[in-house]
């Protein structure tokens, strides 16, 4: 864990409280994972105005839409939804079948297209900010993530408050607070995703080795943090 715990907590929660008053009207992107939860939890006792969302794949675990309700009993708040177009993902099904994103990269990354970076552009749409749960420490393509960056592509502000928050920390938090998290953490599961693209890892394996497990380690990412095929690591912005 990080060595002074009550700081990074303390840090995270002014930066939280930044974006609330410098970059109204802000969102967090929420995929109900335990980083997800600790983010949901500062802002939501705070009472921050960040419109919280998730982007519901149709695909997701029984589990992790479970934490919706989690989240309505512990908070009394209701995560804001964003779903695919039915009919990009009718046609998708007709044309390549149901789980052709096992066939190749590319079928994935159609699939991710239209479930995921599709809705969450309608999401960001009219936002000055948006936040994530993005770690450094979870995965080499987040090797060199900041705080606080310029998104270009999205044309705003992005912010992952968590960037240098280890594994341990969030735990730490999750405990002490008594933060409601995905059963499916206790299973396996570290880092979790859509139901078909996600299995459990075994002891010793990486985080997100979970992850579209059938893959290069280069291309796991879903496009929600990348765009034409590059991560969107453009501009950190000095704090
Ligand atoms: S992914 O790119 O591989 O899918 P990961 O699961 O590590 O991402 O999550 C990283 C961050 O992306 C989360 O902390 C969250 O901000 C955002 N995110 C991922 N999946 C979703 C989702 N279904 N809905 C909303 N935000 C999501
Ligand atoms: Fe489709 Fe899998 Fe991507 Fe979910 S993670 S949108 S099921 S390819």
């Amino acid at each position: 864990m990080t060595n002074d715990f009550n700081t990074l907590v303390a840090a995270t929660q002014a930066t939280l409280t930044r974006i609330a008053s410098d970059f109204s009207p802000a969102v967090f992107a929420s995929s109900l994972a335990t980083e997800d939860m600790v983010l949901a939890d500062m802002i939501l006792r705070a009472k921050l105005p960040i419109t919280i969302f998730s982007l519901e794949t149709g695909r997701l675990h029984k589990e992790t839409l479970g934490m919706l309700d989690r989240i309505k009993e512990t908070y009394d708040y209701e995560v804001k939804l964003f779903k695919p177009e039915q009919s990009a993902v009718d046609a998708y099904v007709q044309q390549n079948g149901l789980n052709a994103f096992y066939d190749s990269v590319d079928m994935r990354k159609e699939c991710c297209r239209i479930r995921k970076v599709e809705p969450l552009k309608r999401a960001l749409a009219g936002n000055k900010a948006w936040v994530t749960g993005q770690r450094r420490a979870q995965s080499t393509t987040r090797a060199e993530l900041a705080v606080q960056e310029d998104d270009a592509a999205h044309g705003m502000t992005k912010f992952n408050p968590l960037a240098d928050w280890s594994e341990e920390d969030v735990w730490h938090y999750i405990r002490t607070n008594h933060v409601p998290y995905n059963p499916l953490h206790d299973r396996g599961y570290p880092s979790i995703g859509c139901e078909p693209c996600t299995r459990a890892i075994q002891p010793g394996e990486d985080v997100r080795a979970g992850r579209w497990w059938w893959e290069n380690p280069e291309s796991k990412e879903c496009g929600l943090h990348v765009v034409d095929g590059k991560l969107v690591r453009i501009k950190s912005v000095a704090q």
